[in-house]
């Protein structure tokens, strides 16, 4: 699967761009603020419809105009599909897939698959479970449609659980309807539950052997769901807790309070792992994200790395090189010599400047 042109008006810094793309890799490079990570986060929007940076469409809208337009052209095997976004100042984004419109931001998923990599993501074990569950949901987001829907179901009660919470912390007359919420937050919450059960377990079996080839055999890395009720006892827990939560107006409960733990040679290295051990941890979990993809979709996703190479030592940049054969990467760095160091194949390479792209050599 690759990008092969990308199109934008008016997103963000980019006024205009029309760029074709090269199955394999390429390279934007340019100085601080110059529209780098714009251009990348156009192609993230491009496959889940929301931007990696910000849940406010407003944000990816040139400051002086009131639209903003992504196009991408994809390619999958004999498959083109053309994806258009279209975002708007007072109303809610527009999607279409090959020029129709979707109703759901569901639909979307599937028809580009990305496995985003930025500096953030190696801070992923440091960081708080929030973002962990971010990264748990957008990739089974991608995997699974029946995913998605859930999710969506599951926060849609949750939300509404949490408001007659507030009421019944005034008035408990209305404490007999709370069962009707309970009964669906349990039905959505167990099915999320066993998928994120199981997408972890394969992410842990696949991350496992690239954490050895990267450490040569030093280390043994383990992810392990740590999920914040298990799935038969959801229901009860909801009912043992009913005032605890109508004292806090929340629900205690719930996949929405799951996390994920890397244990490294049995430690947990979010506690004990050094910064470099946990960093290696992250990387080895990126890196078995795609081959994830690859098993579940039969297809390999674009790969986007944002400023991401200078991060890591010279053999983890070697690793990670050597690792993106035959998938489309996107790369975004500040010095282009340093990443040219590294390969030995033929790439694209662009200057941005100012939110102008430039071609610079094939
Ligand atoms: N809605 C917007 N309208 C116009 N300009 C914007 C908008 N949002 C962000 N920008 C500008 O886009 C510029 C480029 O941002 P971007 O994050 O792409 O930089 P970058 O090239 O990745 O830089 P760095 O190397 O520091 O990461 C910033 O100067 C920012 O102020
Ligand atoms: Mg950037």
């Amino acid at each position: 699967m690759y990008v092969r042109k990308i199109s934008l008006k008016n997103y963000r810094n980019i006024e205009r761009l029309d760029l074709e793309l090269k199955d394999g890799i390429n390279i934007f490079y340019g100085q601080n603020a110059q529209g780098k990570t714009n251009l990348l986060e156009s192609i993230y929007i491009g496959a889940t419809g929301r931007s990696h940076r910000t849940h406010k469409d407003k944000e990816l809208i040139n400051f002086d105009e009131n639209e903003s337009h992504i196009r991408l052209e994809v390619q999958k095997n004999t498959i083109f599909d053309k994806i258009d976004i279209h975002l708007k100042n007072n109303s809610k984004k527009g999607i279409a897939i090959n020029g129709i419109p979707i109703n759901k931001l569901g639909e979307l998923f599937g028809y580009l698959n990305v496995v985003i990599f930025s500096p953030e993501d190696l801070s992923l074990i440091k960081q708080g479970p929030q973002e962990r569950r971010k990264f748990i949901d957008m990739e089974l987001c991608q995997i699974s449609n029946i995913y998605y829907y859930n999710l969506c179901q599951y926060y849609k009660i949750l939300k509404q659980r949490n408001s007659l919470l507030k009421k019944l912390a005034k008035d408990n007359s209305l404490k007999d309807t709370l069962f009707i919420w309970d009964s669906q937050l349990v039905n959505f919450g167990c099915k999320i539950i066993k998928e994120r059960c199981l997408f972890i377990e394969k992410l842990n079996s696949i991350s496992q052997k690239i954490h050895k080839q990267i450490t040569n055999n030093k280390e043994h890395l383990e992810l392990k769901y740590k999920p914040s009720v298990l799935a038969n006892e959801f229901k009860e827990k909801l009912e043992k807790n009913i005032e605890k939560d109508i004292f806090y107006t929340s629900t205690s409960y719930g996949p929405h309070k799951d996390d994920m733990l890397f244990f490294i040679n049995n430690i947990n290295a979010r506690d004990f792992g050094s910064q470099g051990q946990q960093r290696t941890a992250s990387l080895s979990t990126k890196l078995a994200e795609i081959q994830l993809i690859k098993e579940e979709k039969g297809i390999l996703p674009v790969l986007l790395l944002d400023d991401v190479l200078s991060e890591l030592d010279k053999d983890r940049q070697k690793f990670l090189i050597k690792n993106i054969k035959n998938l489309q990467v996107i790369i975004t760095c500040t010095g282009v010599e340093d990443v040219l160091k590294n390969l030995d194949e033929k790439c694209n390479i662009f200057n941005v400047s100012n939110g102008k792209i430039i071609t610079n050599s094939n």
